[in-house]
């Protein structure tokens, strides 16, 4: 048997069984027999959340992805079980400690790189810039095994690509989040190489479904889910979808990615949902359905996530199982 020494910064093998669920779960019983009932549970529903890009609001739903084809999950299980290891790695810890003084609102946001028009934009002012925003539900999947339906409000990152108005050359996209140690726990205890950065392909970054997302279920983006503007690319794995975003980049070479740089033999710069390619240490051909109860609550993994129609022109001749 392989004996690994486990580092503080691994995603955690436990992290792909029920338990941070199973705690969510036990609390709200917790609640209902001590009586504290619906109170309570809005006190935790309306926690603080001090968030920031209000422009646009309230969205339109996009025909193209309605709410009425996939079942969004509920609200208070998108906002409590997250992954944001500036906040924490506890699934529960983003939703305490990124509500704890760290400001979302003002919040700038660069274009830079290979672009004619490189710029710096107040969030707010970049949303009206590009013509408001919509509503998209989209599935998303982390590749801890565990999948969410989402109620995304935000814009195609398509529109601010020809916004800034690449040169020829640039050839890939790179996103930066913020780095700010003395609101960020997560960042002193250094779990993580900070600041958390992705990257994509021009031709994924231009793609229709790729969109950055300024709120969810219609209001401004909890800070714990990466407030104010975050990128969601719902047919890879959720750690591509880099939160609290501040550059966005054109460069000629493929940019660096944080998972990739921890432990390039389990995330890949692809990282496309894929039920045929295994994590080394968990089967990806499931996925856990978060708020679908204990027991009923998996289903199997889609290609793409679903979204193979419209993405698997992008990776037409390129060998899926080596480029994880
Ligand atoms: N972005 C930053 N800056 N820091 C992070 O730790 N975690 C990623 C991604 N973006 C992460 C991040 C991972 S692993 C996942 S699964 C998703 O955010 C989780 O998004 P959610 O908490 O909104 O569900």
């Amino acid at each position: 048997m392989l004996i690994r020494s486990p580092k503080t910064w691994e995603l955690p093998t436990a992290a792909v069984t029920p338990e941070a669920l199973y705690r969510l779960t036990q609390r709200r019983d917790f609640l209902k027999t001590a009586g504290v009932g619906l109170a309570g549970a809005a006190f935790f529903r309306s926690a603080p959340l001090l968030s920031a890009a209000t422009a646009g609001f309230p969205a339109k739903e996009n025909p193209a992805f309605p709410a009425a084809k996939l079942k969004p999950t509920a609200e208070d299980y998108i906002t409590s079980y997250n992954n944001f290891y500036e906040f924490g790695t506890g699934k529960d810890e983003p939703k305490v400690f990124a509500n704890k003084g760290w400001k979302t609102d003002p919040w700038t946001i660069e274009l830079a790189g290979l672009v004619n028009k490189p710029a710096k934009f107040d969030v707010n002012e970049l949303v009206k810039k590009i013509g408001g925003i919509e509503e998209r539900v989209y599935r998303f999947r982390c590749v801890e095994a565990w999948s969410m339906v989402i109620p995304w409000d935000g814009f195609p990152l398509a529109k601010l690509i020809a916004l800034a108005d690449p040169k020829p050359e640039a050839k890939f996209v790179k996103f930066t989040s913020f780095n700010d140690p003395n609101s960020a726990p997560g960042q002193r205890q250094a779990n993580l190489d900070y600041p958390y950065v992705e990257g994509l392909r021009m031709d994924e970054a231009a793609h229709e479904l790729a969109f950055m997302a300024t709120g969810l279920y219609g209001k401004p983006l909890p800070n714990q889910n990466g407030a104010p503007i975050r990128l969601v690319t719902p047919w890879k794995y959720g750690f591509k979808n880099i939160k609290s975003v501040v550059k966005i980049e054109f460069t000629t070479t493929q940019p660096k990615n944080t998972w990739n740089i921890m432990q390039a033999g389990e995330y890949g710069f692809y990282a496309n949902v894929n039920p045929k390619v295994d994590h080394p240490r968990w089967s990806q051909a499931s996925e856990r359905i978060i708020g679908g109860g204990l027991f009923s609550g998996s289903q199997a993994t889609l290609m793409f996530n679903g979204y193979e129609k419209e993405v698997a022109p992008l990776y037409k001749g390129l060998d899926l199982v080596k480029n994880y």
